[in-house]
């Protein structure tokens, strides 16, 4: 018989907030289409609570609420509970297993090389005193991505130097302790709007702290603010000025949301963005028109989302039951993998025949 690889995706979020159309267009919406593409053996999907707590330990309580608060974003947005499992991190006590034994096969020197940890250290003002946990956080993740066998990890480019981190402890610790790990791939998002989008100010990330996020949860009056409020091409003042669509956020939003169709229905003035982009860049197409079409688009794009999140919010304990059951099935899977692990570096004593039996003729035993 053939052994045919099974496909297996991990992806996840730190529970920190509620998603917004970033993580949408970033992950959310590829993670569906990856779904309903049924080309996956297993799919798990992960509120990555512990990694949040790595820098919010003294704040749990904002983990805490945000785990229902993601469940809500995930299942509204079309992840469905029969064809993935939705976990939480901490309930699975195999990771912290493998995380201990893989921190034997990484370097402190590698961890502070780790770019995006780099990064992290610096945006918290962590420089001079760096919690253990958050430093070895990549070490953790590779548990979370080698736990369930991942074949593929659907994330932001952010996430490069994590996926590095864990194909080099995969391929040292099955060089050392012969193969056991299976060696995960990088799955990038497709187009480059939706590699990062910006903030509605123009700032390179949209996040709650700087005030410029548009949320999957928000009320349409909410959105429309927000979008009339973008930040554009600060030389465009007029009307009849040329203008920039490089760097113009409310552009970049387009060239991420915006179908043909929508043209078709909203602003049939133009066949499609590149039209639209060309009369901007000409001079004559005002910032106000651009944003009432980004509106149109976004309305019609979250409308059957934010109704699904309003009818899910009705059944708060369905959604414990979903996390319940994802959180078993991920676990089973993990334990499988531990198992493996430990009997690959011969620290499975009690299912060691062959070490009780040496120990036994040593000894003389009959
Ligand atoms: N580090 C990821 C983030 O900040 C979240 C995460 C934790 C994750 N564990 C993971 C992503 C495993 C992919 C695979 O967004």
């Amino acid at each position: 018989m053939s052994e045919k690889k099974s496909k297996v995706i991990l992806t996840g979020d730190r529970p920190t907030g509620r998603l917004h159309v970033g993580h949408y267009v970033g992950s959310l919406r590829r993670r569906v289409e990856l779904q309903d593409s049924g080309e996956y053996d297993k799919i798990f999907i992960m509120i990555a609570d512990a990694q949040a707590l790595t820098d919010n330990a003294e704040n749990p309580e904002k983990v805490r609420q945000n785990i229902v608060e993601v469940a809500l974003d995930y299942l509204s947005a079309g992840i469905d509970p029969a064809k993935s499992h939705i976990l939480i991190q901490s309930q699975i006590p195999q990771l912290y297993e493998l995380t201990d034994y893989y921190s034997n096969l990484v370097t402190v020197a590698r961890l502070q090389r780790n770019p995006t940890v780099k990064n992290e250290i610096q945006m918290r003002n962590f420089e001079a005193s760096i919690p253990v946990g958050f430093f070895t956080y990549p070490i953790s993740q590779a548990s979370d991505i080698t736990a369930f066998k991942a074949t593929t990890v659907p994330v932001g480019e952010d996430q490069e130097p994590m996926l590095e981190q864990t194909r080099e402890i995969v391929r040292k610790f099955n060089s050392v302790y012969g193969e056991t790990l299976v060696e995960p791939e990088i799955m990038l998002p497709e187009s480059s709007a939706c590699l990062r989008l910006p903030g509605t100010d123009g700032k390179a990330k949209m996040s709650k702290s700087l005030g410029n996020a548009i949320y999957l949860a928000d009320e349409p009056e909410d959105v429309r603010k927000k979008v009339m409020s973008m930040f554009t091409d600060p030389d465009h003042l007029q009307v009849s000025d040329p203008g920039k669509v490089e760097g113009n956020p409310v552009f970049t939003y387009l060239d991420a949301f915006s179908r043909k169709e929508h043209f078709a229905q909203f602003c049939p003035d133009y066949a499609d963005l590149d039209e639209m982009k060309d009369h901007y860049k000409r001079g004559g197409l005002g910032d106000v028109k651009v944003k009432k079409f980004l509106n149109d688009v976004l309305q019609s794009s979250f409308e059957p989302i934010r109704k699904r999140r309003h009818e899910l919010e009705k059944d708060i304990p369905y959604i414990y039951e979903v996390l319940k059951k994802g959180t078993e099935a991920a676990r089973e899977e993990a334990a499988d993998t531990l198992m493996r692990v430990k009997k690959a570096m011969k620290i499975d004593y009690f299912n060691d025949n062959a070490l009780i039996e040496e120990q036994m003729q040593r000894y003389g035993n009959k």
